[in-house]
């Protein structure tokens, strides 16, 4: 077992997991944030998109070990209370979403890439996401989700 301190959505936690336990697996099964999903066993699908000091990786490729002393936000981390973050605004309002199971990766990729760059271009939109799968949009509401997060400032100041 080795010692892990880190933050997760804002609330520190120190832990003792063993060397080869995935982020992924220590968020779900530990922490029990549960919203992460797990779409695939080949780091294909993105569905486990997390924020680890305000980069976008995927926790199914990242090992808990490797989080440690790091900032990690979830999808679970990203509302204000009440308030949607605007990108979850925006996948709300322009019907992004199907079934919702690529949406918690979905949304996480697309934070950072508005942070990234606040007023992408389509074809940077459709390149961003690139990593992250989707089985029920064609992706066409999703590129549209994140233009409207773009025009309403999403990337300028939000939090990740
Ligand atoms: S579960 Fe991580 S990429 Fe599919
Ligand atoms: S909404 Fe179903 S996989 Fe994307």
């Amino acid at each position: 077992m080795t010692r892990i301190n880190l933050t997760v959505d804002g609330a520190r936690v120190a832990d003792d997991v063993e060397p080869r336990m995935l982020l992924v697996q220590y968020l779900r099964e530990r922490l029990g944030k549960t919203g992460t999903v797990i779409g695939c066993d080949t780091s294909n699908c993105g569905a486990c998109t997390v924020h680890l000091d305000g980069t976008s990786v995927k926790s199914c490729n990242v090992l808990a070990v490797q989080a440690d002393g790091a900032e990690v936000t979830t999808i679970e981390g990203l509302a204000d209370g009440e308030e949607l973050h605007p990108v979850q605004e925006a996948f709300r309002e322009c019907h992004g979403l199907q079934c919702g199971f690529c949406t918690p990766g979905m949304i996480m990729q697309s934070v950072a890439l508005l942070e990234e760059n606040p007023q992408p271009s389509e074809e940077e939109i459709r390149l961003g996401l690139e990593g992250n799968l989707c089985r029920c949009t064609g992706y066409h509401n999703i590129v549209k989700a994140v233009q409207h997060a773009a025009g309403q400032g999403a990337g300028q100041g939000a939090t990740s």
